[in-house]
């Protein structure tokens, strides 16, 4: 019976040190080609390395890896970073962090569309409690199977009033539970992790409403191209360029971001090119006449119509909506198409009904994402529902869209 205790002990003190070492969340990104690199981040108590092995898929032979880490200010909890370069494309790789007996995957990217590649797209992801909304759209997306997810802000609305009266603390809890569950419910069942590309919006950073003087958190968990900097373009091979935007929540729409806007959008003709925002342009629930609207559409749709952009993901709105083409401000056939907006887990809002608003085609007030399929000849757009019910459909051929 000792003995039974004795293995039963030692088999109980093992686990515990087993997840004791565990990282508290892992989650992969790409600020560099994602056909060749992947960069994964993970917090750890501080004190923890920043090393981890790795090797592709069927073989052997583990290489290591070193990146480093930064505290979170204000909390004792380290953010690691690791850019791995110089990986095959389209190619599975297995790694393990350092200390972890958990062993992960991810995948590279197509340099061509040899096979469907399939992109999430959605905002406003996780308010408040709203865990179980967030959870139920997190399933369909990871039923839909993407090769990666782009959340258009909003993501975990860390900088709501709560952050001022229960501080960093809780707002880095908040991300990590924002993280994990993405990271749980994401995971294909080989465990392969499905890389996240954030875009900013309003509840995503405190400046310059409530102007503390720390650094926005949002940068400290995620990594950009340029630190401080969430717009950026990001190129797949030779069939998509995403162009990520800030509505002017760090940086504003007008000067640099618009002048970078249009140096993005000459390089990445040939390819689908799909902006993704915060800010609706053409809302659905807010007034047309909004000072952030009135900007997106005067400094960015113009160059949108100019490169022809097919169409643009818009969020914030927490609705669901598609505009007519629009080009010069009227409905035109060659004009771009403005998909949104903004309702993957949070309560969704009644939106202006196509009666209200010239350029809207369609609105609905329900949870929705959009899983973007693309092959060689074409691109398919759906709108899913939290079901899973697919209740909206684009196809396109590329590089311009057949309406
Ligand atoms: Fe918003």
């Amino acid at each position: 019976m000792k003995a039974v205790k004795a293995v039963f002990w030692a088999f109980l003190f093992s686990f515990a040190l087993a997840i004791a070492d565990e990282p508290m969340v892992v989650y992969l990104t790409w600020t560099k080609d994602p056909t060749t690199t992947m960069l994964i981040q993970w917090h750890t108590p501080a004190g923890a390395s920043s090393g981890l092995s790795y090797h592709a898929d069927k073989e052997n032979e583990w290489k290591q890896a070193q990146g480093n880490s930064q505290t979170v200010q204000g909390t004792n909890i380290e953010v690691h970073r690791i850019q791995l370069e110089g990986l095959t494309e389209d190619r599975e790789y297995v790694f393990k962090i350092q200390g972890s007996s958990i062993e992960y995957r991810f995948r590279t990217m197509p340099q061509k569309l040899t096979h469907p590649v399939r992109i999430a797209i959605g905002g406003d992801a996780f308010l408040g409690d709203g865990m179980a909304a967030f959870h139920r759209m997190n399933k369909v997306v990871a039923a839909s199977h993407p090769d990666f997810v782009v959340i258009g802000g909003d993501l975990a609305y860390t900088t709501s009033g709560k952050h001022i009266v229960k501080g960093r603390k809780w707002a880095l809890s908040r991300w990590q539970t924002f993280l994990k569950e993405l990271q749980e419910t994401l995971k294909s069942p080989e465990g392969r992790l499905v890389p996240i590309l954030p875009v900013v919006g309003n509840h995503d950073i405190t400046k310059p409403k409530y102007q503390t003087g720390a650094p926005e958190m949002f940068y400290e968990i995620f990594t950009f191209p340029e630190t401080g900097k969430a717009y950026r373009s990001l190129n797949f091979g030779d069939y998509l360029s995403l162009l990520m935007l800030d509505t002017g929540h760090t940086w504003p729409i007008e000067g640099e971001q618009t002048a970078w806007l249009e140096k993005a959008l000459k390089q990445s003709r040939g390819t689908y090119v799909f902006p993704v925002y915060h800010v609706a342009a053409y809302p659905s629930f807010y007034p047309y006449t909004d000072r952030i609207p009135e900007k997106v559409r005067k400094y960015w749709v113009s160059l949108f119509e100019k490169y022809d952009v097919p169409l643009a993901f818009e969020h914030h709105n927490h609705t669901f909506k598609r505009t007519y083409p629009i080009r010069e401000g009227k409905v035109d056939p060659s004009g771009v198409i403005y998909l949104g907006g903004g309702s993957w887990g949070v309560p969704p809002r009644r939106p202006a009904s196509p009666d209200q608003r010239w350029y809207l085609a369609k609105s609905k007030g329900i949870n929705m994402v959009y899983i973007v399929t693309m092959t060689p000849d074409k691109c398919r757009v759906e709108a899913k529902n939290n079901k899973g019910f697919v209740f909206d459909v684009i196809e396109a051929q590329k590089p311009g869209f057949a309406h």
